[in-house]
């Protein structure tokens, strides 16, 4: 299966479109695209999950010039898909397994999710690394078997209030960039969105400031810039994640090195979501 990357519409970004030998330089050049995704955790029945993701899906007139991503529990993936068929609004998993099939009672597989319609799937999120004990390799094998079978990986990084307390974020953003992109190729870095998302602002209400949030994505594109050269690096989108709200997203959005938000609980609320998505279309407009 070839890799089917990107957000939905005509999009000509470095970080959306399947790469083409001779085309790089042309690709990298160009603005990256805010991307905003909904995380709505394991939240909603099968109504509710239809209806939200209808609402979003009504608004998206107003977003050509971002993409927008949902990602809601497996059993509602079908289902969300059907309600955003025509819509400028991309599906997402909120996890899988790395095998494509096998004796994996209770996994979810790549092939799986994009066979039910998914683009994109978040990976190594904070909550499977901590509570459900994901490894940085276990998040490494999913990241290249999405990759491998044309879905597009959210990978998140972040770090534990004591880690930021001790200062440490750099280096443990470090290392879980570093393992988690493991045998990933330049090409296939482009299918890639990153997600900083420091732990002790994911569902506390204590969002990062701009300067910490900028620092950090600042660290992560110069790390890729070392991994894979600054072309590839300007291209890939890094978005920020822990209490995004509209009330605080536009001061975030508009920062150099974030790219998008991926939220949590205010993606729970349509009028929320959409008021960070209304931040996001009118910085990409002034862009
Ligand atoms: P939050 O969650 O927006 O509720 O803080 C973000 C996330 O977990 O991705």
């Amino acid at each position: 299966m070839s890799p089917c990357f990107g957000g939905e519409g005509e999009h000509k970004d470095a970080a959306a479109v399947g790469f083409a030998p001779g085309r790089a330089e042309e690709l990298m050049s160009t603005p990256r695209r805010l991307f905003i995704a909904g995380n709505w955790k394991m939240n909603l029945d099968r109504a509710g999950s239809q209806r939200l993701a209808s609402a979003v899906a009504d608004q998206s007139y107003a977003y050509t010039k971002i993409d927008v991503a949902v990602c809601p529990a497996f059993p509602y993936l079908a289902d969300v898909h059907e309600a955003l068929t025509g819509r400028r609004v991309a599906l997402g998993a909120q996890n899988m397994h790395y095998e494509a099939s096998g004796a994996y009672t209770g996994e979810v597989s790549p092939t799986m999710l994009a066979d039910v319609g998914c683009k994109y799937v978040i990976l190594g999120h904070s909550e499977r690394r901590h509570v459900f004990s994901e490894t940085d390799e276990m998040v490494n094998r999913k990241v290249r078997a999405a990759l491998q079978f044309g879905l597009a990986p959210i990978l998140c990084v972040g770090e534990l209030l004591a880690e930021r307390e001790a200062g440490k974020t750099n280096e443990i953003v470090e290392r879980q960039l570093r393992a988690s992109l493991n045998g990933v190729s330049f090409e296939h870095l482009r299918g890639v969105t990153i997600a900083y998302e420091p732990v002790w602002a994911i569902g506390t209400g204590k969002v990062a400031t701009p300067a910490q949030a900028e620092e950090v994505h600042a660290h992560l594109r110069k790390l890729l810039t070392t991994m894979y050269g600054a072309d590839i690096a300007q291209g890939v989108r890094i978005q920020y994640g822990g209490s995004v709200k509209a009330d605080n997203a536009g001061g975030l959005l508009e920062l150099p090195n974030v790219d998008g938000a991926l939220v949590g609980g205010a993606s729970l609320k349509a009028e929320e979501f959409l008021g960070i998505l209304h931040a996001a279309a009118r910085l990409a407009k002034s862009q």
